[in-house]
């Protein structure tokens, strides 16, 4: 368990989404984390302190002046408890008071009085989030070095639609583990293949699809945040190359299938995102294809290599991770997938969720592997990297790291 006996200090203030801090309780304890809840005056008006009491097993505080709770631990003591404070919801109000050093009730004094790392789930309609003040603020609390995790864009509850909505408590699940157990793959070399692949009809065609990049790229930084020597071998697509990644960029499945290749063998991890063209024009024209001309309208195939499959083929391979993109039966889909390419595990998401894909900044996944699945849950596409880090290590180089 990664943050098994750490202490952590929800602060709940007083915005709808306070429903989502009892889940994120819930989630925090099956990791035997010890979790004491702080509400602010108008958390009440949103949750019931009974509620939160009963899934923390600890009673709510929720008053600096308090004096039976401030003799069983007060709030310099409680500040100094904490391994880590995460404030969600964390309203404008809220941020303001955090941004300027005012502390008006026990949550906000609690979080000037604690060294204690403090992330925060901005949580608040969309104008308000927009509003220049709470953009000052949120930039502020940057600076002050406070983790902002969201918000997500999306239908709000007082019917308006943009910037504003919490961020599900799975992400900050992820964000906590990030900060009190980060995963290591210090000594570690990790390849990752991202975005699509083209390949050419003539000069000026060529067969691709819409393969954005954007998740592979992110897995790539989080495996280099992790300390893993990474390298990202990249299809045409339009994003710039992730910081401490030797990015090298391809064209064609071809090209991807040589330059992974070539490196595999001494990887420890090889992850293949991206969308490679199963098939590619069985000719390529050296002139421009002239409309009308024979055959014109037809365009003969022929199969590329499986890039994945042939490093898991490998006399000594790497742990070998794929991805799937299913539109039906996508569990099943991907079991068989994973058996076929004789890869260690895979990664599946449902296509057919329109709220995830190619172009989306979110994505919603499960991983795979031999005798074990598990679900990542909808969130950005960094934060789902940073999961998928954070279990492969888990689960493939525990040892390894811990011994150096
Ligand atoms: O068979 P399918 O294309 O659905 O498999 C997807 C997975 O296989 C992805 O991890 C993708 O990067 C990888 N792949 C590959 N080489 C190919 C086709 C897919 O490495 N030629």
């Amino acid at each position: 368990m990664t943050l098994a006996r750490k202490n952590i200090l929800l602060g709940v203030t007083g915005g709808v989404a306070a429903y989502k801090s009892a889940i994120l309780v819930r989630h925090l304890l099956d990791e035997t984390a010890n979790v004491q809840v702080v509400f602010t005056p108008s958390a009440h008006e949103f949750i019931t302190a009974t509620t939160l009491q009963a899934l923390s097993g600890r009673p709510v505080r929720d008053d600096l002046w308090d004096r039976q709770a401030e003799a069983a631990m007060g709030h310099i003591e409680l500040a100094r408890w904490a391994d880590l404070v995460v404030v969600a919801p964390a309203t404008a109000h809220f941020m303001a008071c955090l941004a300027q050093g005012l502390a008006p009730n026990l949550l906000t004094t609690l979080c000037l009085a604690t060294d204690a790392p403090i992330v925060l789930a901005p949580a608040m309609n969309q104008a308000m989030w927009r509003a220049p003040a709470t953009q000052r603020n949120a930039a502020i609390l940057a600076g002050d070095g406070r983790r902002l995790i969201g918000p997500d864009e999306g239908d709000q509850a007082c019917g308006d639609t943009g910037p504003g909505r919490m961020v599900e408590p799975e992400e900050l699940l992820c964000a906590v583990r990030q900060i009190l157990a980060p995963p290591c793959m210090k000594g570690l070399k990790v390849l990752v293949t991202a975005g699509p692949t083209q390949e050419a009809l003539d000069p000026v065609r060529y067969l691709s699809n819409q393969s954005s990049g954007k998740q592979g790229y992110a897995i790539a930084q989080a495996a280099a945040a992790a300390g893993a020597q990474t390298t990202l071998i990249s299809g045409p697509c339009h994003l710039p190359a992730p910081t401490n990644v030797e990015r090298i960029q391809v064209v064609s499945a071809q090209d991807m299938h040589d330059a992974v290749l070539s490196r595999a063998a001494d990887q420890a991890l090889v992850v293949g995102v991206a969308a490679v063209a199963d098939y590619r024009p069985a000719q390529q024209a050296e002139q421009k294809i002239k409309k009308g001309a024979q055959g014109a309208a037809q365009i003969p195939l022929e199969p590329n290599q499986d890039i994945i499959a042939a490093v898991a083929a490998l006399p000594t391979p790497p742990i070998v991770v794929g991805f799937a993109a299913e539109t039906e039966r996508p569990l099943q889909q991907a079991r068989a997938k994973r058996q076929r390419k004789g890869i260690d595990a895979i990664v599946v998401n449902d296509v057919a969720n329109p709220r995830i894909g190619f172009n989306s900044n979110h994505n919603a996944a499960t991983l795979i592997w031999e005798g074990g699945e598990v679900e990542l849950p909808y969130q950005s596409k960094e934060s789902l990297a940073a999961a998928l880090i954070q279990h492969l290590t888990e689960r493939f180089f525990a040892q390894e790291t811990s011994r150096g």
